[in-house]
């Protein structure tokens, strides 16, 4: 089964088209929708046309999937839409600004019986699947600590797009559009967090939102992490440590793919390297970024076992920043699950900026 796509909004969308074109067998992109036709034009072929048209391709019956590559407060009304109209849905990163849109397209989804795939692309690479195989292979043992780092360069020039560095427009600052990822990571690899403290501050850029963050957070399987964030560094670095009883895992510093930077993986006793570099020698080495998280969808609507980002996914992953900016304005920790009776709930925004419902 080939799946027909339509992509929507051409800067990180050209990234996307890449990977799709990487799976000629499994996709065919029809249609690039961007009111910018000079930013679409270079990614046109025979195959693939443009349009400024959005509620058209949202509803071409041509098309299977939605790939929405738009700003962040165009994803719930685009989402929303698409699924109404019969079609799956990859979304970018941030999914929705609060838990009661995610909540709503959860309903959605299952009333029309399509899916959305929220894309973190970051759990896809060689380290992630060896990684992985070293926990199911009983080798890790109990997570003790983790240390995270996003320490990526942002500037004016970053920020000249409008819709960047505003609550209205970014629904959120650092912790929301770039350690997401890293957070995300974190889940995918210790599961849900149960506990936030969380100081956020603006000191890089002259914007709305928060570019720097200091977090810590307790798991819910009792390890305990750091999280350290900033758009001001003078390279982008993407690093993560992970210390279990039986190994130490340590990643590369590649800031946008760190599952295809190399990974060391060091045995404490009573496990050994024999036993780690046992399991690391039968591990595949699958495709990372958008291919692996293409492939894995595509698997996924054949009828085939594939590690796909769930909906649940994405939920956990607004928790922890709507947990995150309740901390960080209240001065307290804050502990995980939130209730949905929580007063941010309907949105994180501040109070001068709710995003949400205003
Ligand atoms: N997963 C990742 O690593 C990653 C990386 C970059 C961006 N993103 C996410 O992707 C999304 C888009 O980010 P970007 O950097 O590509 O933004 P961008 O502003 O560079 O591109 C968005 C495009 O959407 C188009 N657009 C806006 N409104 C439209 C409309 N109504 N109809 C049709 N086209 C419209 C714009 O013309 C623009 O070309 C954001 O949510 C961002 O957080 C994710």
């Amino acid at each position: 089964m080939t799946l027909t796509v339509a992509i929507l909004g051409a800067g990180i969308g050209a990234q996307h088209l890449a990977a799709y074109r990487a799976l000629p067998d499994r996709f065919r992109v029809k249609t690039i929708c961007d009111l910018d036709a000079t930013r679409a034009a270079p990614l046109l072929s025979a195959q693939t046309v443009h349009t400024t048209d959005l509620d058209a391709t949202v509803t071409d019956p041509g098309i299977d999937l939605i790939d929405v590559c738009l700003p962040p407060h165009l994803h719930f009304d685009t989402t929303a839409a698409a699924l109404k109209a019969g079609k799956h849905v990859i979304c970018e990163k941030p999914l929705v600004p609060s838990l009661a849109e995610t909540d709503k397209l959860q309903t959605l989804s299952q009333q029309t019986n399509r899916q959305i795939f929220p894309v973190f692309q970051y759990r896809y690479g060689p380290a992630a699947t060896q990684f992985k195989a070293l926990q199911a292979a009983g080798l890790t043992g109990k997570a003790h600590v983790a240390t995270l780092e996003t320490h990526w360069n942002r500037d004016a020039a970053y920020y000249a797009t409008p819709w960047r560095g505003t609550w209205a427009g970014e629904n959120g600052g650092a912790i929301l559009t770039h350690a997401i990822h890293i957070h995300d990571w974190l889940t995918y690899a210790l599961g849900p967090v149960a506990q936030v403290t969380a100081l956020l501050a603006t000191g890089v850029n002259r914007i709305d939102v928060e570019d720097c963050a200091a977090l810590t957070l307790k798991m819910a399987n009792g390890a305990l992490v750091t999280s350290s964030v900033t758009l001001g560094a003078a390279t982008d670095t993407t690093r993560i440590r992970l210390v279990f009883e039986g190994l130490t895992a340590t990643s590369g510093t590649d800031p946008y793919a760190p599952a295809n930077a190399a990974w060391t993986f060091t045995a404490r006793a009573p496990t050994t390297q024999a036993q780690i570099e046992n399991v690391l020698a039968k591990t595949p080495s699958p495709p990372d970024g958008y291919i692996g998280f293409f492939q894995a969808i595509s698997d996924h609507l054949r009828g085939t076992p594939a590690q796909i980002v769930t909906l649940a996914d994405a939920r956990h992953a607004l928790e922890l920043i709507t947990a995150i900016y309740a901390s960080a304005r209240g001065g307290q920790p804050v502990d995980l699950p939130l209730p949905n009776s929580h007063p941010m709930y309907q949105g994180w925004g501040p109070p001068d900026h709710p995003i949400f419902g205003d």
